[in-house]
């Protein structure tokens, strides 16, 4: 797989794009809209400035290079592979897999998705080639963390996994783990309820949010706390994520707290917006 699209520039798609580009691949990036282009570009010549300054890439701007950004969907008709990283909801991306279906060419060409918690299934069915399209998630920031989980749906062949896992692994040198079509796959639902308990402990005022994060950076041996790492993914898509799991299963567990609810209602996404459960500069 040579010429990868990724759909959405934020977060997740301009870190997807970074790694494609930095594995020496021809990426093609969708955005919104002019401002959208241009803050995702942005985000890429920051990050990959940062990884030239670091020595982990010997030309930020040969790696750029490499990445074309474009506000229309039909750029992507060439490609062997697209990984959508659109917001995090369903409706949206049903309907950005429709269209994925009719722009993408080749009926070899596997359509991605980097959902965290929306059923692979729901995506699939959308188009006329379920059997190509899996979940290819991978974690936050995507330039550092190793781990992809690749989610086949009960339609999806078995080459189209093996060919998802040749690209993460030998590609993009990541490590795979598999899973089934589960909202939250393997890492989110074990996640999620434990940052929604550290809410929950924050909320009803059990500890105080420094506590809570030292508590199990110290006692524990995470590289962050709990209230630390909802910033970090932003508490919009900590919400979302938590309520497909609850649509899911249904147990308390999973259900987004109202802190967590007034706290995206008022806009305090977390490290994206500049506060969250911290402030950052
Ligand atoms: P984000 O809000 O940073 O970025 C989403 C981007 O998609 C925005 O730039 C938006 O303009 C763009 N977008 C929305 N609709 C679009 C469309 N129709 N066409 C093209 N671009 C469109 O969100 P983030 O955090 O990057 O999340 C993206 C996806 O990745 C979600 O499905 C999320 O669940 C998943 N994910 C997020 C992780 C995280 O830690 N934030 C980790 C792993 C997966």
């Amino acid at each position: 797989m040579q010429k990868v699209g990724v759909v959405g520039c934020g977060l997740m798609g301009s870190g997807i794009a970074e790694v494609s580009a930095r594995a020496g691949l021809d990426v093609v990036v969708v955005e919104t809209g002019r401002a959208a282009i241009d803050a995702g570009r942005e985000r890429l010549t920051a990050s990959l400035e940062r990884a030239e300054r670091k020595g982990k890439v010997a030309s930020a701007a040969e790696v750029l290079d490499r990445i074309t950004l474009t506000g229309s969907l039909e750029d992507l008709a060439d490609r062997d592979l697209v990984v959508e990283a659109i917001v995090e909801d369903e409706a949206a991306k049903v309907a950005l897999f429709r269209r994925l279906d009719d722009v993408v060419v080749s009926p070899e060409a596997l359509l991605a998705s980097n959902t965290s918690s929306i059923p692979i299934m729901k995506i699939a069915t959308a188009t006329k080639r379920p059997t190509h399209v899996l979940g290819i998630h991978f974690f936050n920031p995507v330039p550092v963390l190793p781990l992809v989980e690749l989610v086949p749906s009960l339609l999806t062949l078995d080459e189209t996994t093996d060919r998802a896992a040749e690209f993460v692994g030998t590609a993009l040198g990541k490590h795979a783990i598999r899973s089934k079509d589960r909202a939250g796959f393997v890492v989110n639902a074990l996640l999620i309820p434990f940052i929604l308990a550290a809410i929950r402990m924050l909320e009803s005022g059990f500890a105080e949010r420094d506590d809570i994060d030292e508590g199990l950076v110290r006692g524990a041996a995470h590289p962050q706390g709990p209230l630390a790492l909802a910033d970090l993914i932003g508490l919009d898509t900590t919400r979302a994520v938590a309520e497909s799991l609850y649509e899911e299963f249904k147990e308390p567990l999973y259900a987004p707290p109202p802190l967590l609810n007034r706290m995206v209602d008022a806009g305090l996404l977390g490290r994206k917006t500049g506060r969250g459960f911290y402030t950052y500069a």
